[in-house]
């Protein structure tokens, strides 16, 4: 072999064993494709092998094609011709799965003759995921093997599924019983000899007829859920007119759609999202040093907050004790615990006794803080209010063992100032977990002045325990993400001080491919949260700065949002989702005309350039204050925290493909009538005048 380090090929009797050996995940580097179509040709000119096993060393099966690879001039031997080769074999293939096997690795999977899986083996075809499509037959070779149906839903939706399922389908043809792929492989090489079964190719074998009824069904529903996305409904067309052509002709039909979404912008979003989620975690001031132990953690606070954090570190397998003011608190953020945990069960995200076990085993609420002395790590999620959060370090100062991490979940607040009210700031940080908490995958973690490396280390080790994608900011008012959203929401207020109507701000933001416009989160959230942090701020407000007077005139009136049924919008039994407030236009009229404002009306570009210059603006300040280390851990966080569109890439991504210099023009522009809200920041001036990107910029180093 000479590619012998990647892939391996051994024979023991009649049996080729062909192994995978690229950690971490196996994927198909060009040397792996190389060394895989090596491994094909020997097999058939070994005299002695009458089958092979194709296995993977490691914790997976291949998990796709090299991403990394993307984007860049493609090297041969290209990944259908290895799948082919390895399906044209006259000697039958077992692919032998375990871990995750994604993408191409499934592609290659299907380009065997037989598929065996371990218990716990997962498979998929997440390429849409990606701006793809599966490009080395897998729309092709997967409806042959399970269906038109399940084809169509495995492929459009990027899903994986379990090997029971996979089994159900079609797509393997015997789940194993041990944990050994190669010893499951072998078991099945030695039945397939026994029973003389040579190759049985997909390419050879009929396609299942395609119903065009079934077809026109599949293509709304995509267009509603892939709203914004070419690649769910590009992979459909090539299903369904593959499916109609011989085998040949599909594939070539996939090649050339393949290659044209690999062009595509919403393929090099998509990708930077996937690296730039795995780079948020990687910290070198951190090489080396060990995290402290989480097994136990404390809650202090039961509200939204810290019943869904509670949730979520159960999940996760810690043990918890939550701390509230008094029993019956305690007792009822215990009850919204079991509500959230029964749902996880309802969902199929939690085994069928999960929640009760977890609830008697792992869970105590309680109302002293006295049983805090015994755990690693404290989370306090009270009232956002200064002298409250000190109170309770206070406390946890007092009652906590040295060397427990304490954390705070402050949305905006100094967590230096909290830091302060201990006599340990070395061990405080913020953990600013979104709601709801159990479900929202992003989790802030705000490094302090004074905190030490192994706590920031603990922050990290405690996201990845808990599913969550940690992104490390600086401290300052609302730290990376409400700092921005406080950004884009003032632009979007002024819009509608000027003459927009909060809906047609709504519907803009909303077609730039946001779930919500920014008036609908308002809503969702409860108005009264932002009234609190402006009258909290009114006592330094610059004069210059505008102020939203109808947000703070819904509040005063009780519109708080959703939960009074009326904020913005009107939410009752015939418009669960809310509808447009017929007195919002008199509302705004009356403020407009005592502001002495003559409105006037804003496109749907000029709303959404103003939302995203704001937004990016205020990231690039952001950035240059090194509260973020890189471009790429703001995008994560919009993408995980406020619905930025992920095949956009994030706010920083999307900025570099549009060209800085456009941004900086629409921000000079917008200046010339309001040149207090709209200062550039100096980095963006700096990069758009010298056509940098801010993708360039990564830490406070390289920016000297
Ligand atoms: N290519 C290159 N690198 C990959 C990779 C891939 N397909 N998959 C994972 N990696 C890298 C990650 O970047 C990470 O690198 P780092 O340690 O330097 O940050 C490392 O492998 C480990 O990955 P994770 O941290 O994500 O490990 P997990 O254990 O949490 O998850 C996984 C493993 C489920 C395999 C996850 O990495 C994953 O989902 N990978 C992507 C799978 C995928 O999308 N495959 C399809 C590719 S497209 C394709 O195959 C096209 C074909 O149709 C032609
Ligand atoms: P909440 O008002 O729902 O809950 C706060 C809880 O803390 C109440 O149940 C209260 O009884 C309890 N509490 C107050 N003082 C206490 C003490 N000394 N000891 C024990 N319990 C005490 O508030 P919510 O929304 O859960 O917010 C909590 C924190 O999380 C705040 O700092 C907030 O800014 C932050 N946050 C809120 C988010 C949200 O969307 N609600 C998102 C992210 C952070």
């Amino acid at each position: 072999m000479t590619e012998q380090s990647f892939v391996s090929y051994r024979r023991e009797g009649a049996i080729a064993f062909i192994e995978i050996d690229n950690p971490p995940v196996n994927a198909l580097s060009a040397a792996v494709r190389q060394g895989l179509s090596e491994a094909v040709a020997r097999l058939a000119d070994d005299p002695e092998a009458r089958i092979a096993v194709l296995s993977c060393a490691g914790r997976t099966f291949i998990a796709g094609a090299d991403i990394s690879e993307f984007g860049k001039p493609p090297v041969p031997p290209f990944l259908p011709d290895v799948v082919a080769a390895l399906e044209a074999s006259p000697k039958p293939v077992v692919a032998a799965l375990h871990g995750t096997v994604l993408g191409g690795g499934l592609e290659i999977a299907l380009g065997a003759h037989y598929r065996v899986a371990v218990p716990g083996t997962r498979m998929g075809l997440p390429e849409v995921s990606l701006g793809l499509l599966p490009g080395a037959g897998g729309t092709q070779r997967l409806p042959r093997a399970v269906g038109l149906d399940a084809a169509i839903d495995l492929i459009t939706s990027g899903r994986q599924i379990g090997a029971a399922t996979a089994l159900e389908l079609g797509l393997i043809d015997r789940l194993a019983d041990g944990t050994d792929p190669r010893a499951a492989g072998e078991a099945e090489a030695r039945r397939l000899l026994a029973e003389g079964c040579g190759p049985r190719r997909l390419s050879e074998t009929p396609a299942p007829a395609v119903d065009p009824q079934a077809v026109a069904e599949w293509r709304t529903r995509l267009s509603r859920s892939a709203r914004g996305q070419v690649a769910p409904l590009r992979a459909l067309d090539t299903i369904a007119t593959g499916l109609g052509l011989p085998f040949a002709e599909g594939m070539g039909l996939e090649r050339r759609a393949f290659l044209d979404l690999m062009q595509t912008p919403e393929r090099a979003a998509l990708i930077h999202a996937f690296f730039a989620e795995r780079r948020a975690a990687q910290q070198d001031d951190l090489a080396g040093v060990a995290p402290r132990t989480i097994g136990r953690i404390g809650v202090v606070g039961g509200g939204t907050m810290g019943q869904g954090i509670a949730a979520a570190a159960l999940t996760a397998g810690l043990d918890v004790t939550l701390v509230e003011r008094d029993d019956t608190a305690a007792d009822k953020a215990a009850g919204g615990i079991r509500g959230m945990l029964d749902g996880a069960v309802k969902r199929g995200k939690l085994a069928a006794d999960a929640s009760e076990r977890m609830l008697a085993q792992a869970f105590r609420a309680v109302s002293s803080h006295d049983p805090l002395a015994e755990v690693d790590l404290v989370i306090e999620a009270v009232f956002e209010s200064l002298d409250v959060k000190q109170q309770v370090f206070r406390t946890l100062d007092r009652v906590c063992r040295p060397g427990a991490v304490l954390a705070t979940n402050t949305s905006y607040l100094d967590v230096n100032l909290i830091a302060a009210a201990t006599a340990r700031p070395r061990d405080v940080i913020g953990l600013h977990f979104f709601s709801p908490a159990n479900v929202m995958r992003l989790l802030e973690i705000v490094v302090a002045d004074r905190t030490a490396p192994d706590v920031v280390a603990t922050a990290f080790a405690l996201a990845r325990k808990m599913g969550k994608v940690g992104v490390r900011s600086g401290v300052c008012d609302g730290f990376i993400g409400n700092r921005m959203m406080l950004a884009y929401r003032t632009a979007a207020d002024h819009m509608v001080l000027d003459g927009a109507s909060p809906y047609e701000v709504d519907k803009a933001v909303v077609a730039l491919g946001f779930p919500m416009g920014p008036y609908q989160v308002g809503d969702l959230a409860g108005l009264d949260i932002g009234y609190a942090t402006r009258q909290r701020k009114a006592p330094t407000r610059d004069a210059r700065e505008r102020v939203p007077v109808f947000a703070d005139r819904l509040v005063e009136s009780g519109r708080l949002g959703r939960k009074t049924g009326r904020g913005y919008y009107i939410y009752d039994q015939d418009s669960p989702q809310g509808r447009p407030d017929p007195e919002m236009d008199d509302l705004l009229a009356g403020i407009r005309s005592d502001l002495g404002i003559a409105p006037r009306r804003f496109s749907a570009e000029e709303i959404q350039s103003r939302y995203m210059a704001a937004m990016v603006n205020e990231g690039a300040r952001i950035l240059d204050e090194s509260i973020a280390a890189r471009a790429s851990d703001i995008d994560v966080v919009l993408l995980h925290g406020y619905g930025f569109p992920r095949w956009k890439g994030g706010p920083m991504h999307w900025a570099d493909t549009q060209g800085l210099d456009r941004i900086a023009a629409d921000i000079a522009r917008f200046a010339a009538e309001d040149p207090y809200f709209w200062q550039i920041s100096p980095l963006l001036a700096r990069l758009a005048a010298g056509g940098g990107t801010l993708a360039d910029i990564s830490t406070g180093k390289d920016r000297e």
